[in-house]
């Protein structure tokens, strides 16, 4: 059987060792009688010094004509060496064996446009950054579930083909579902709420679509997102809930890939002072005043675009909840405050430095009659939602949730511009392949 030996991110342990790595060539360069290999193995690079001492005079020559992205299986001694880009090591190497001599690969080690990258993405994925977003992606996935799973939450799945919409009939992907129609689900949150007064604190955890027919950097058809959901919670403890998962996300992920995020020039100081709660909290009127003195055209009432967003959140140094929405720019299940109706007991949280929304919630509207009339103003079909009201029917109480979604989150803590490379495979509006 071929196994790999040694994963390159674990050099450390053998210094002074002789190991065997099985990856491919990133790239090749030579200087006099030596021949640096770079070889990757989808942990980290490692600088591999080739000398005719060292193997063969034979493999020595052929060393430089080894396509980049062929598939080689390297040996030699480990030498720790400050200077060695990438990981600090360096391998003496003895032998090498080519697996796979690659084709010519269509990435080269240059500029690319990003829709070239994106036809490739199968192939961009193995790069050094989008490899390295990826396991932060990984890392992010997996905090996300430890901080439910260790706060009493019980994970619930949520269906994907649904009967109804949730967020609005605009962007539904419907699809044939025998004789009738389905659509792909837009959130799972109306299951959670049933959930919660079955178990108490749950979340569901999946993809979600939504036909959203703009081109921006936010938006994706095809995002992951994080749904719990607390029956007898309160808007105030939902924030406290949302302030304590993102805080432990980017903890996290920082103290696991500190470096990664140097290595994709996050200023990981600005990230670590985010971290820090409490976060700001302020109403949707203050943020409205916000965005106009920062030079929008916005009147009460509109709702929040990308370019507010970013104006906004260029404002605050860490995550901002904003609360307090007009009740008719927001969901229907939205719970109205009972000081003032015509405002939404709702939160967004917008990340800092441009990057807007990465959390919506709220808490949602217990009274069945409210509900009623929310589901006649909004024109949806009540027969549909009947299993919904049921929740209102049976032991009503009131309670709250929200909805993380990964990419965005994960565009803000490296620091991209675009969601499309937080997610392996991006749908996007124009793009569903490969
Ligand atoms: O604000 P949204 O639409 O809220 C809901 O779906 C609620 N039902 C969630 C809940 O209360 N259980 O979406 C929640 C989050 C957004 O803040 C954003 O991070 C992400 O999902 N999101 C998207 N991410 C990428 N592309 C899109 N098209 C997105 N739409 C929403
Ligand atoms: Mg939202």
């Amino acid at each position: 059987m071929i196994r790999p030996d040694v994963y390159i991110k674990d050099l450390e342990r053998y210094k002074e060792q002789e190991v065997t790595i099985c990856g491919w060539v990133y790239n090749i360069r030579s200087s006099g009688k030596v021949r640096f290999l770079l070889v990757r193995d989808g942990t980290g690079i490692v600088q591999c010094v080739v000398t005719p001492k060292g193997v063969s005079q034979e493999k020595f020559d052929r060393s430089d004509k080894i396509p980049q992205e062929s598939s080689i299986i390297v040996r030699g001694k480990v030498r720790q060496d400050s200077r060695a880009p990438y990981c600090g090591y360096e391998l003496d190497l003895s032998d090498y064996e080519v697996v796979s001599i690659s084709q010519e690969y269509p990435i080269a080690l240059k500029e690319h446009g990003v829709d070239f990258l994106m036809n490739h993405r199968h192939l961009w994925i193995r790069s050094y950054q989008q490899s390295m977003i990826l396991r932060i992606r990984a890392t992010e996935i997996k905090a996300i579930r430890d901080y439910f799973d260790s706060n009493g939450f019980v994970l619930v799945d949520a269906p994907i083909f649904t009967p109804n919409a949730c967020e609005g009939t605009s962007t539904l992907f419907e699809t044939n579902y025998f004789d009738k129609k389905a659509y792909l689900t837009q959130s799972g949150q109306l299951y959670m709420e049933a959930a919660a007064m079955a178990l108490g604190k749950v979340y569901c955890f999946g993809p979600t679509f939504r036909a959203e027919k703009s081109k921006t950097r936010r938006h994706l058809t095809e995002f992951w997102m994080v749904e719990p959901e607390m029956a007898y919670h309160d808007l105030e403890d939902d924030m406290d809930i949302a302030e304590g998962l993102v805080s432990y996300i980017i903890e996290s992920v920082i103290n696991k890939h500190e470096k990664d995020l140097i290595a994709l020039e996050r200023d990981v100081e600005k990230l670590k002072n985010a971290s820090k709660k409490p976060f700001y909290r302020i109403r949707y009127s203050e943020a409205v005043e916000i965005i106009k003195k920062g030079g929008l055209d916005i009147k009460f009432g509109d709702d929040f675009g990308g370019d507010e967003e970013t104006v906004l959140t260029k404002q605050f140094d860490k995550p901002v909840f904003v609360t307090h929405y007009p009740i008719e720019i927001k969901a229907f299940y939205m719970k109205r405050d009972p000081k003032d109706p015509s405002f939404a007991l709702n939160m967004d949280l917008l990340a800092p430095e441009g990057y807007g929304e990465i959390i919506g919630g709220g808490q949602r509207e217990d009274d069945l009659d409210i509900l009623l009339e929310s589901i006649k103003k909004n024109n949806l079909p009540q027969e549909v939602f009947e299993w919904y009201l049921d929740v209102r029917r049976y032991g009503s109480v009131p309670h709250c949730g929200f909805g993380l979604g990964v990419e965005r989150t994960l565009a803000y803590i490296c620091g991209l511009h675009h969601v499309r490379e937080t997610i392996p495979f991006p749908r996007l509006m124009d793009r569903l392949s490969p």
